[in-house]
């Protein structure tokens, strides 16, 4: 059985230990297993929040946007670096939702002779509103994504990198080659790997990608998404909502539509400045923390959970492979939510239901304990 004593040594022995201190925790008695919702709030976040707003909004006024003007792309290129892109190839904006519809509709553009979009049927709820309701506009079909589905008259597929269930990881460069293959494009949504797990997308042969940064990047609630579109591909693309931040003079204001030949061609209007300094922050610790650590400790504490989901008897589907998962781990139970739902009330344990009967523990790298790990499990046994 593994004891209480074995967490608090791992924790001693962890090297991001020291990150917990970058975050606001008024309440250390709070076991927050929900940070792959929302991310806890690191404190640069505030102080960088006071200073913008005190002065670069108070006392500079509109002249802020001179250096404000380009931020998601300098947010983007630090974006990028997390997930192994080059400078120039991510812009920070808007939503994951809004961008997914975008994503889609840029790759639909360069595949203009096919009829078909696909998206698994248990993919998150967004990504299968957004693939249903362009093909709806657009008079196309949706197939339903399944293992080892031909593509060939595919144009598009939208697939998560992590299960936002099982924490489950795609083969992420073997099936963008297949669907190469095919001719088929696809439109990675990294919202639970970004900052969980290390990735490349030139290693992994990614064209297009899309994810949020409140979850493991601790941006901040509602904090704005991002957009990858390889170098090569960005003169190609087109993108379905014209507005003057994609626009190449954007002030001089009486010229037709013209777009960047870059990554500003996604943007679309006034960023929401105070949400974008925020997430870069949240960026730049997982920057300094490094993608290898933050992964490997992710490893690690899912490992963990899941030899005391064995001990304690319980059921998970997350991959037993370390390599194969992301940092959150599934319990299955058929009271999950009740379940939940009384971890917080009875056992300060903050956890996430997702239907039908998953209990999902998110385990953040840069501030969850081992100790969360084995408290938050055993108060889940205590209710059983
Ligand atoms: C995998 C995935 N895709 C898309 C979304 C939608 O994100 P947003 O609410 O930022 O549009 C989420 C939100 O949690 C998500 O987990």
């Amino acid at each position: 059985m593994i004891s209480r004593a074995d967490a608090e040594r791992l924790d001693l022995d962890d090297p991001l230990a020291p990150f917990r201190d970058e975050f606001l925790i008024p309440d250390d008695e709070v076991v927050y297993l929900d940070g792959n919702s929302l991310g806890r709030t690191p404190k640069a976040t505030v102080e960088r929040l006071k200073r913008v707003v005190e002065t670069e909004w108070a006392a500079d006024l509109i002249t802020s946007w001179s250096h404000w003007l380009d931020m998601p792309r300098r947010v983007g290129d630090r974006m990028g670096a997390i997930i192994g892109s080059r400078p120039g190839e991510v812009a920070v904006h808007d939503n994951t939702t809004l961008n997914i519809y975008q994503a889609v509709h840029m790759a639909l553009g360069l595949r203009p002779d096919r009829k078909v979009l696909s998206v698994a049927a248990d993919d998150f709820p967004s990504d299968r509103y957004v693939v249903e309701g362009i093909a709806n506009d657009l008079g196309l079909s949706v197939r339903p994504l399944v293992p080892n589905m031909p593509l060939n008259d595919v144009a598009v597929v939208v697939r998560s990198v992590i299960d936002y269930r099982t924490a489950e990881m795609a083969d992420v460069a073997g099936f963008t080659a297949r669907a190469r293959e095919a001719g088929a494009l696809v439109v990675w949504d990294l919202s639970h790997a970004a900052g969980a797990v290390e990735f490349d997308v030139h290693a992994l042969g990614v064209e297009l990608a899309i994810g949020c940064s409140y979850k493991f990047l601790n941006g901040g609630p509602g904090a704005p998404a991002w957009t990858y579109v390889h170098a090569d591909l960005q003169t190609k693309v087109n993108q379905p909502i014209q507005g003057w931040f994609a626009q190449k003079d954007q002030f001089a204001m009486e010229r037709p539509f013209e777009p960047h030949d870059d990554i500003r061609r996604v943007l679309l209007g006034t960023p929401h400045m105070l949400s974008l300094v925020a997430t870069e922050e949240g960026i730049a610790l997982s920057a300094r923390a490094g993608m290898p650590a933050i992964a490997a400790k992710g490893r690690a504490l899912t490992e963990f959970a899941l030899s005391i989901v064995d001990d304690l008897g319980l059921r998970s589907s997350t991959p037993r492979d370390a390599h194969r998962r992301g940092c959150h781990v599934a319990v299955h139970h058929a009271d999950a939510a009740n379940l939940v739902d009384r971890l917080t009330r009875e056992h300060k344990v903050i956890a996430d239901v997702r239907p039908p009967d998953i209990v999902r523990l998110g385990l953040s790298p840069l501030t969850t304990r081992f100790t969360d790990v084995w408290d938050g499990l055993h108060a889940l046994r205590t209710l059983l």
